[in-house]
């Protein structure tokens, strides 16, 4: 059976004094939880100061993009290694707002999770169709090129560290959920595809998260999902007590 997996996207929130009391609480608050997993994505500044306080303790860590190349001259990013050294073992590549706001493109989306895969960090790597796309009716297709052009020419091998996000960009901090059933039949479609691609093993064993305005009162009810396999939390993940209760209700569904 595929685990849950509750990352949380803290996007451009949090000083480093902030996220240090964020992480504590978070900590503190999931002590009991055995068996669904956690990620917690803080800004590149405050990483190896939220490592600090969960590296004892089964949260994990990820960063919010990473740029493909060792080192060089390209003022502002961040390479695979540098967020290694961080003690972070998980990235987001390709969010929708790196898409819509930075260029991010299939072709970047491909390499970083290439250069992030090369390096040992775990990529989560997210598709989404945009409300224009939903209402054309080609959400399937945008997901399918999505996850075509980023995944391309990974090996089944490889694809056993990457996480899949579907994060409708439409419901991304608008409080609209795509309702359980939408969100089912994307996931359904992508495990498919998976499958098609890299064969029926990774189908199964891939976590295919959920994400765009989840929160306490919905998480049931996306989680009880047979190819939901989590959730990429944005606003909800950046308050502990919303944070753990979707954290504990993905528990008890193990
Ligand atoms: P919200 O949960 O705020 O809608 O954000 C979702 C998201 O973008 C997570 O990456």
């Amino acid at each position: 059976m595929r685990k849950i997996v509750i990352a949380g996207n803290w996007k451009m929130y949090k000083t480093n004094s902030e996220a240090l009391q964020l992480a504590n609480q978070i900590k503190i608050n999931t002590t009991a939880i055995k068996k669904a997993g956690i990620i917690i994505c803080p800004p590149f500044t405050a990483l190896a100061t939220v490592n600090e306080v969960i590296k004892d303790s089964p949260i994990g860590l990820g960063a919010q993009d990473v740029y493909w190349e060792k080192e060089g001259a390209f003022t502002s990013c961040i390479s695979p290694g540098m967020v290694r050294s961080t003690g972070a073992t998980y990235v987001i590549i390709g969010h929708s707002e790196r898409r819509q706001y930075f260029g991010e493109t299939d072709e970047t989306v491909n390499k970083k999770v290439n250069a992030a895969l090369d390096n040992g960090l775990k990529p989560i790597v997210c598709v989404g169709e945009t409300l224009d796309q939903r209402e054309e009716n080609i959400t399937d297709k945008v997901v399918t090129k999505q996850i075509k052009g980023g995944l391309a020419g990974l090996t089944e091998e490889q694809m056993k560290s990457v996480i899949i996000a579907y994060e409708p960009v439409w419901a991304i901090g608008t409080g609209k959920t795509a309702t359980p059933d939408q969100a089912q039949d994307v996931h359904a479609m992508i495990r498919q595809l998976l499958a098609e691609l890299f064969g029926n093993l990774t189908a199964e064993n891939t976590v295919i998260q959920y994400g765009g305005s989840v929160k306490p009162d919905n998480a049931n009810d996306l989680l009880s999902q047979k190819d939901i396999d989590g959730a990429l939390v944005g606003g909800a993940c950046l308050k502990v007590d919303s944070f753990s209760d979707i954290i504990h209700t993905a528990e008890k569904l193990l």
